[in-house]
Parts: structure tokens; C-alpha cells; sequence
């Protein structure tokens, strides 16, 4: 999907922000057109100061001039804008294909709304045909690998379990994490996938995000829509 959809959906989600608000800044290809646009409103005088969900946001930001904080430093986030892998109508989301999921849940749980932004080629009627993306702790990898196939086959997972790579080594997260991308195929019970997976000791957070957001701008050829748990 073009990446100028993204850039509308990011553009569209600038009415979520308002001068003197903490904002929790999202990490990927749609997030990043986000900071971007936050950042040029940041050189004209928009106040703001901002919590990003990865090193890589970090880096981004600082370099547009946008104020960072942290979590340490501040109590809550007034809104956080990230993009996400899939959305369901649920407003369930999953999210990590770009590896941040862990400090993308953290960030969107410490803020007072989650909006998603993205093409609307991220939202599917069932969740799963993007692998799941699970962030595992290195020790006891093999073992935490074989609970996490373990569950896929109790929930009927079409798919296979294959640990993240990049550029030919084992990719590893801000938090010195693996992943493991699993593919479920469909996911008809998000929330007990959620439990189960979370119930393995190596397993650190997995790329569910449920109960976190509640509006999205999801852009498609003919403009942007606004989905909110409201009109649903
Ligand atoms: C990063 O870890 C992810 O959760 C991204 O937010 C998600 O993968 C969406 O990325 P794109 O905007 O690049 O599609």
C-alpha cells in the first residue's frame, strides 16, 4: 500500500494533538510520517513533550527538535499515535513487525487513548494472517520456542514458528529480546491466545494489543476515515 496513505492517515491524526499534551510516539513506516508532521509543528512553536516506543522514534525525534521524556519522569500520556500490522473492527490490534511491541504496549498502557493509524489494508474482519510477532527472553530460548508452538497447536495454528532475523543474524529487540513470528492464520480468540502465550515464564509480551485502542484513521483511496469505539 502506498506509502502517501500512510503520510494522510498521519496527516488526519494531527487533530488528535493539541499544543502542551504529553504524546507517546509510535514506532514504523506510518509512525515515523507522524513525527515527521509533529516535528514541523514543533519548529513552529508546538509545545509538547513526548515518550517514543523505540530507539529508532528516539532517534528520529531528537533530531526534529521534539522534546523526549520518559516514563520515570512523567505519570501519564495524554494520547499515544502508533501504527499497527492488523485491526480489527474490535479495535484489537497486532502490532510488532517492527520489533518495538514491547515498549509500544508499555507506552500505549501509561497513556489515556491509543490511536492507530494506517492504510486501511491493516484492517481484517479475523486477526492473525500477519504473524504474530511473540518477544521472548534469550535464556531458555529452545524451551520458551516449544511452549509457544505448544499453544499455536492448541489453538489451531495454520502456520509455522520462526525466530526473527535481520540482515543474517538473530534479530534482538531495544530490550536485548528475540522474537519469534508466529503464524496463526486466524485468531478467533484473541484474548485466551493472549493469556496462554503470557502464561510462559520466557515469553516477555507478545504483539496482542487488546483493551488499548479505541479510535483509528485508516486511510484508503478515497480519503481518511475515522473509526472510534463509539460509531462501532
Ligand atoms: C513496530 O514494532 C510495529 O508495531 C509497527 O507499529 C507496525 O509494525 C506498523 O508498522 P508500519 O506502519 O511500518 O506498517
Amino acid at each position: 500500500m502506498s506509502d502517501a496513505f500512510k503520510r494522510q492517515a498521519a496527516q488526519a491524526a494531527m487533530s488528535e494533538v493539541r499544543s502542551g499534551m504529553r504524546i507517546g510516539l509510535g514506532t514504523g513506516s506510518t509512525a515515523k510520517h507522524f513525527v515527521d508532521l509533529l516535528g514541523a509543528e514543533v519548529a513552529k512553536g508546538f509545545e509538547c513533550l513526548c515518550v517514543p516506543t523505540s530507539e529508532e522514534t528516539a532517534k528520529q525525534a531528537l533530531s526534529l527538535g521534539i522534546p523526549l521524556t520518559s516514563l520515570d519522569d512523567i505519570d501519564a500520556l495524554d494520547v499515544t499515535i502508533d501504527g499497527a500490522d492488523e485491526i480489527d473492527r474490535g479495535f484489537r490490534l497486532i502490532k510488532g513487525g517492527g520489533g518495538a511491541l514491547l515498549r509500544e504496549k508499555i507506552v500505549a498502557a501509561a497513556s489515556a487513548r491509543m490511536v492507530v493509524i494506517a492504510d486501511n489494508s491493516k484492517l481484517v474482519e479475523t486477526l492473525g494472517q500477519f504473524p504474530l510477532p511473540v518477544e521472548v527472553n534469550p535464556f531458555g530460548f529452545a524451551a520458551t520456542r516449544r511452549a509457544v508452538g505448544n499453544v499455536m497447536e492448541a489453538f489451531g495454528a495454520q502456520g509455522g514458528l520462526s525466530l526473527r532475523q535481520r540482515g543474517g543474524e538473530t534479530f534482538t529487540t531495544d530490550g536485548g529480546h528475540y522474537i519469534l513470528d508466529a503464524s496463526f492464520g486466524r485468531i478467533s480468540d484473541a484474548e485466551a491466545v493472549s493469556r496462554a502465550l503470557l502464561d510462559i515464564p520466557g515469553v516477555v509480551q507478545h504483539g496482542l494489543f487488546l483493551d488499548l485502542c479505541r479510535e483509528a484513521y485508516l486511510a484508503a483511496p478515497d480519503g481518511v476515515i475515522r473509526l472510534s469505539e463509539q460509531q462501532a
